[in-house]
């Protein structure tokens, strides 16, 4: 989804008031870096980035985007932070994130689980990267 405004630009809640005879200007808005970090060490099989792949789209994809692409609006996981998979198990089983609308999936999946859906996260981010690197040669 390149090529969706709230990909390129965010999407931040705005209130435009408009006047007659005004003549004040919109400042162009920012374009977010995009780039995908540099990924965590992935030390999982095929098959376990498999089940990451089957699980993620069962229980995360709704919110953060098919293929680990999120539309812009929820956090987009490629994107994760180094200090944020150190906190991943907090947030998904966790539910520290609950009052921002990321809850608790510990009635659902356990650690093995969400370490499977996370190697697949760390996969797609990857593969990614690499796609975006072969472009800018
Ligand atoms: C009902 C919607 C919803 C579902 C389903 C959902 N999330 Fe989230 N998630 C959120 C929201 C909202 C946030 C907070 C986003 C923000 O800060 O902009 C979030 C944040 C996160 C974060 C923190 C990201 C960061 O960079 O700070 C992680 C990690 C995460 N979710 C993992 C998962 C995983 C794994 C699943 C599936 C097991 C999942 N989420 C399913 C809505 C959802």
């Amino acid at each position: 989804m390149p090529n969706l405004a709230s990909v390129k630009y965010g999407n931040f809640g705005k209130l435009l008031v408009f006047k007659l005879g005004g003549d004040a200007e919109l400042p162009p808005p920012t374009v977010l870096d995009r780039t995908i970090p540099r990924q965590p060490e992935l030390m999982a099989s095929a098959e376990e980035v498999q089940l990451g792949k089957e699980g993620y789209h069962l229980n995360c994809a709704v919110c953060h985007g098919a293929l680990v692409k999120s539309s812009g609006v929820i956090k987009d996981l490629r994107m994760m932070q180094p200090e944020t998979h150190k906190i991943y198990k907090e947030i998904v089983l966790g539910g520290v994130y609950a009052e921002i609308g990321m809850a608790s999936f510990a009635d659902l999946l356990d650690e093995t689980d969400i370490e499977h859906i996370r190697a697949y996260i760390v996969s797609r981010a990857n593969e990614d990267r690499e796609a975006a690197a072969t472009v800018e040669e």
